[in-house]
């Protein structure tokens, strides 16, 4: 059980390249059959960028906002740290409200200006180690929690996740996905199946091929077929990431994740939430305050530019759910796991 596992092989795919003086991000929207990686050379680009989803995944916007916030900061002169905060502060909070749900984005935000803050003449290059930092932090930290996750699962398993947790959603590796990698590699799940997860489809265009690419084969199910499949035993644990935990354990996820969980306890299968601390909002204290992203409803008119739908109808697009502490069977950050969360166990391990 305790094989190391083969990063070579586990690891491969990286949606965030910094090249010295511009941000690679790999273009999301066209994946899985196009392979095509985005520059950008100012704060704006980045912005727009996770805007449109070309870069998504709560840690992974963190990381490109970071990027972003050393783009802008070409386009300043400062004499200090304190001066430069100033003038990037427009810029900053321009790629803060590109997204409303992962707090990942204002917690790296946070990061940079605190960085800031504390720099003297060398601000420049503060901000371009904390940046890397944060990219390098957050591959650590999914490496643990592939191992701690992993070992929550009995060997001969199946697992079902939801949405993209993989590589693409974060530095590498992956948070929920880190940990199915973990699992197939100790031999600990014996079947992985992955939700399409509509509108968007990250499970079916992101998830299965990540997958793929290091030779694990899932099986792909529309998202309505999960309380069925749960209803015939093939699922042990539903392994899923997050975009905002809650001070009492309620997490923000991909839209449908709510559900999953309520059929999980129902089917007598258990539900894991996987998440570095980046993405605990101590400050938050019940799902109940999480500003749900609502996207354009036109995606939901159709597939690959294809209209399904009648014209003229109307559409409802929240794209995250909150999943309640109670339906949560364990939290696993880089910290630890914490077993049936409510706000006292996240008190003790988060302060
Ligand atoms: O809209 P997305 O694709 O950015 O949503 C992503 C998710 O909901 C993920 O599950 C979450 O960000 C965790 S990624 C490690």
């Amino acid at each position: 059980m305790s094989t190391p596992i083969d990063f070579d092989r586990y690891d491969r795919i990286r949606p965030i390249r910094w090249t010295g003086d511009t941000l690679e991000l790999l273009d999301q929207r066209k994946l899985p059959f196009v392979v095509e990686y985005v520059r950008c050379t100012d704060s704006d680009a980045v912005a727009d960028a996770i805007h449109t989803l070309t870069v998504r995944g709560a840690p992974a916007i963190g990381i490109a906002a970071a990027w972003g916030v050393v783009l802008a900061a070409r386009r300043i002169e400062a004499g200090d740290g304190r001066e430069a905060a100033q003038q990037l502060e427009p810029a900053m909070q321009r790629l803060n409200a590109a997204r409303p749900t992962a707090v990942n984005l204002a917690w790296a935000l946070a990061r940079m200006h605190a960085a800031l803050h504390a720099a003297g003449g060398d601000w420049r290059a503060v901000l371009e180690r904390e940046a890397q930092a944060i990219a390098d932090e957050d591959l650590a930290a999914n490496r643990r929690m592939g191992a701690l996750g992993a070992a929550l699962i009995e060997p001969g398993s199946g697992v079902l996740t939801h949405c993209n947790t993989g590589s693409l959603a974060t530095a590498g590796f992956g948070t929920a996905l880190g940990v199915i990698r973990a699992g197939v590699a100790e031999g600990r799940i014996g079947r992985v199946y992955a939700g399409e997860t509509r509108p968007w489809l990250q499970g079916a265009r992101l998830t299965v091929w990540e997958l793929q690419q290091d030779g694990i084969a899932p099986t792909l199910i529309a998202d309505a077929a999960a309380a069925h499949l749960m209803k015939t035993g093939a699922v042990q644990w539903v392994v899923v990431g997050a975009d905002r935990i809650c001070a009492n354990g309620d997490t923000a996820n991909k839209i449908g994740t709510y559900q999953l969980a309520i059929a999980a306890r129902h089917h007598g299968a258990r539900f894991m939430v996987v998440a570095p601390s980046s993405t605990v909002d101590m400050a938050t204290p019940s799902g109940d305050a999480i500003h749900i992203e609502e996207r354009d409803p036109a995606e939901l008119f159709g597939v690959g530019g294809v209209r399904t739908a009648a014209e003229e109808i109307a559409a409802w697009n929240p794209v995250f759910d909150v999943t309640p502490h109670e339906l949560i069977d364990a939290i696993v950050t880089e910290r630890g796991v914490i077993e049936r969360p409510d706000a006292g166990k996240m008190r003790a391990a988060f302060g």
